[in-house]
């Protein structure tokens, strides 16, 4: 409810006070009065800032948000019928998601202006094009996977990831195993193709209470405020966390998996991903 105020209220601003607006909110440039919706009268940014921005989306973006945006395999919501979009002009409002994570979202603290300007421009072109019409978006998803420099990734590999894989051990055969490259490059940026949940990789969680019992299950659900987990005879415990209290010490696997959501550029994906490509 308050989030529908909010947007109304945002929409309200755009529509009829565009030359009230603060001097830092930017201002809704309409391109096509007469379409539709807002989002398909909206100027769009120039064709090499949707295309970097698609860029960019392809390998953060779209695991989790779907290659049309619509929801993907790892449970990000559809953007298409987002709040946050809907509000944003030129990145404002989907860059306060990027850079600060929402819920179970990573951050992407290694975005720069640019790369959320980009991203933003590329989600609202994807928007103007395909709302309304329910169609698969114009724009031309596929992006080449396999155009990095393999040298270049073994030595990432070795730097960044040999102390926990091997490529004649763990990972030996991998690109055979997985033969699709954009699903290997999914797989090895987010650490497996089920990363949590039933047959994933669990994050183990031991909770000290003030009273001095101490628990140790599968976490099921963690934030500022709340955590869950399962204890291994299968009781279900929750507890309210106030700072410290409840005392939390998470052992996740993955850890390293995500932070390197946050830390791989473009390149080193590219470079990593032809690496794991010769690894037959
Ligand atoms: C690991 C999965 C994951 C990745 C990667 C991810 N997201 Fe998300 N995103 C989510 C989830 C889950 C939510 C919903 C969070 C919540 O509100 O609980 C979300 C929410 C959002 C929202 C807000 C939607 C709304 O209306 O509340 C935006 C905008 C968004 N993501 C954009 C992006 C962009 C852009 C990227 C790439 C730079 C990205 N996300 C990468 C999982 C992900
Ligand atoms: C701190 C340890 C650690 C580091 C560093 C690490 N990973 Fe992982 N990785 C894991 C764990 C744990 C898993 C889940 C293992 C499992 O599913 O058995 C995993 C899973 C994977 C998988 C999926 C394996 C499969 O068989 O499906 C790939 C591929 C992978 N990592 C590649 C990489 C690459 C490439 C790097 C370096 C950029 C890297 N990892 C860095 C711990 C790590």
């Amino acid at each position: 409810m308050r989030r529908r105020l909010k947007v109304l209220s945002v929409l309200i601003l755009v529509w009829t006070f565009p030359a009230t607006a603060q001097e830092n909110q930017p201002e809704l440039v309409i391109a096509n009065p007469n379409a539709m919706f807002i989002q398909q009268q909206r100027a769009l940014p120039p064709l090499e800032v949707i295309e970097r921005g698609d860029d960019l989306y392809q390998v953060n973006c779209r695991l989790c948000h779907g290659p049309d945006l619509r929801g993907g395999d790892q449970g990000g919501p559809n953007l298409l019928r987002s709040d946050v979009v809907l509000v944003d002009i030129a990145g404002e409002a989907i860059g306060e998601v990027i850079v600060q994570g929402q819920g179970s979202m990573p951050t992407f603290n290694n975005f720069s202006n640019e790369d959320i300007a980009a991203v933003a421009g590329y989600i609202h072109a994807i928007k103007a094009t395909s709302e309304g019409q329910g169609s698969t978006p114009p724009v031309d998803l596929e992006l080449d996977i396999l155009v990095g420099d393999a040298a270049a990734g073994e030595r990432y590999f070795n730097q960044e990831c040999s102390s926990c894989h091997s490529v004649t051990g763990d990972l030996s055969g991998i690109s055979s195993r997985i033969s699709d490259a954009y699903i290997l490059q999914n797989t090895w940026v987010a650490g497996g193709r089920r990363q949590s949940g039933r047959g994933g990789v669990q994050t183990t969680a031991t909770v000290s209470t003030q009273s001095g019992e101490t628990l140790v299950g599968r976490l099921l659900r963690y934030d500022d405020f709340f955590i869950s987990l399962r204890t291994e005879d299968g009781t279900y415990r929750s507890f309210t966390r106030r700072g410290d209290s409840p005392r939390v010490e998470l052992d996740d696997p993955l850890y390293r998996h995500r932070e390197l959501w946050a830390e791989l550029t473009d390149s080193t994906i590219h470079d990593v991903t032809a690496y794991l490509e010769t690894i037959k």
